[in-house]
This record gives structure tokens, sequence and C-alpha cells, in this order.
């Protein structure tokens, strides 16, 4: 799998993801290409922003320069990778977003926008003509893509069955069945005077798995009332 990230700052990547298991399986079950936006700007300041139209705050990103960078990323695969803008008008992402976006054995192309944004024409021309989805990880501005680009990756990374070195775990999961995952101990038994739960100690597979099932849905209603109720309906 081919991720390749457009960004302004490309000496942010591979950033977290040079350690633990993406870091371990970098260049060898996945590729990181980081393109740079400026090297597609014309000028010879390498200008790649301008202020807006009708005034106010801040500079917006330049669709030449941008509409350039995203052509070259695509042209360097064979099959057509998801193209995901980061920004926090987007769609929020998911367990679920990640798990359909790893399911393109091509790979994406990640736009990482920077100041104001970008500017409109390049944004719609690229999600209607290349399906560009706009992808938010929450509701809360940061200056850029590049950590929410991260969060996408490593959230997709998990989905690969080779990087992760236990295939149970992704099934597992917070969110995998709709419920936030149950609680894990390990040693001593006995802590600050508080003891493991004595199903765990028993060795019955059965009786533990019915309380870990137990455990995730009494969770998930008490600090996630919203999954619940979306759990309870399905
Ligand atoms: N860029 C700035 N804020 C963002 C967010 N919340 N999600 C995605 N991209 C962003």
């Amino acid at each position: 799998m081919l991720i390749t990230v457009l960004t302004l700052f490309p000496e942010m990547f591979p950033g977290a993801l040079a350690h633990s298991l993406p870091g371990k399986s970098l260049g060898k079950l996945w590729e990181l290409r980081v393109i740079n936006i400026r090297d597609f700007a014309t000028d010879k300041h390498k200008t790649v922003d301008d202020t807006p139209y009708g005034g106010g705050a801040g500079m917006v990103m330049k669709p030449d320069v941008v509409d350039e960078a995203l052509r070259y990323a695509i042209s360097l695969y064979a099959d057509v990778p998801e193209i995901i803008y980061m920004t926090p008008r987007g769609k929020t992402f998911k367990q679920s977003t990640a798990k359909e976006l790893s399911g393109n054995k091509a790979g994406m192309i990640i736009l990482c926008g920077r100041y104001e944004g970008i500017d409109q024409r390049v944004i719609d021309y690229w999600k209607t003509n290349h399906s560009m989805r706009e992808i938010s990880i929450g509701d809360y501005v940061l200056f850029g893509g590049e950590v929410p680009a991260m969060v996408v990756i490593e959230a997709c990374l998990r989905f690969n069955s080779g990087i992760m070195n236990n295939e149970n775990s992704v099934e597992d999961e917070s969110f995998a069945n709709g419920l936030l995952e149950y609680p894990h101990y390990t040693r001593p038994a006995l802590w600050n005077n508080i003891e493991v739960p004595e199903v765990l100690l028993s060795g019955n597979h059965k009786d533990i798995a019915n309380w870990r099932l137990e455990q995730a849905e009494k969770i998930t209603q008490e600090l996630r009332p919203d999954l619940w109720t979306k759990y309870n309906r399905t």
C-alpha cells in the first residue's frame, strides 16, 4: 500500500509514524511518499498562497499549485487510490472510515491544507472528477492537515493484519462491534489492595468472553450513551 502525503511541511513526516509497529513495517508492508506542495509553485518566489478575494484574514492556497501537486501524486499510481483532503469541514473520521479506506489496496493520497484553506475551485474539481473525499478528525480546528493525516494513516494501518502482530486485536477493540472495549488487567493480581476480577483467573474461556461482553456493554452505556443507543437499534 502506497500512501502519499501532500504538504507544505514535509519535514513533519514520518513523525509519529516512524515509531512502533507503523515504523517497523514502513518500507516493508507500506510505503510513505511525502510531496512538498511548494515544489509545484511556478514563480521564482515559490508562492503557494495568496490573499483571499473579498478580503478577510489569512491566506488561501492557490488552486493551480495544489492541482499540479495532486496530478503529480496520482500519476505515480497504477490503480486508483483514495484521495482525501483533511479539513475541519469534512465528514467525521470513524473506525468504519478507516476500514473502508484501508480496503483500497492501491492506497491513498492525502492533501494537507494550511492557512485559511485551499481555493474552493480546486476542491470542487477534485471532488467531482476524482471522487476526492473531505475528512475531519473532529470538531476542532488545527493549524493544518498534517496531524489529522497521521491520525488517518495510523487508524488505516491497523487494518493491515501484517502490520498488527495480533490479527484478532482490530476485531476486538473499541468500536469494532459498536461497543467500547472491555477493561484489561495484568500482574500483580493484587495491586493497591485491589484485586483483578476473579473470572479472569478462572481459565474458563466462555465465562471470560461473557464477562467481557457484559463489561463492554456496561462501559458503553455509561460512557457513550450515543453509541449505546445505536448498538441497541442494530
Ligand atoms: N485541519 C485543521 N483542522 C482539522 C480537523 N479537525 N480535521 C481535519 N483536518 C483539519
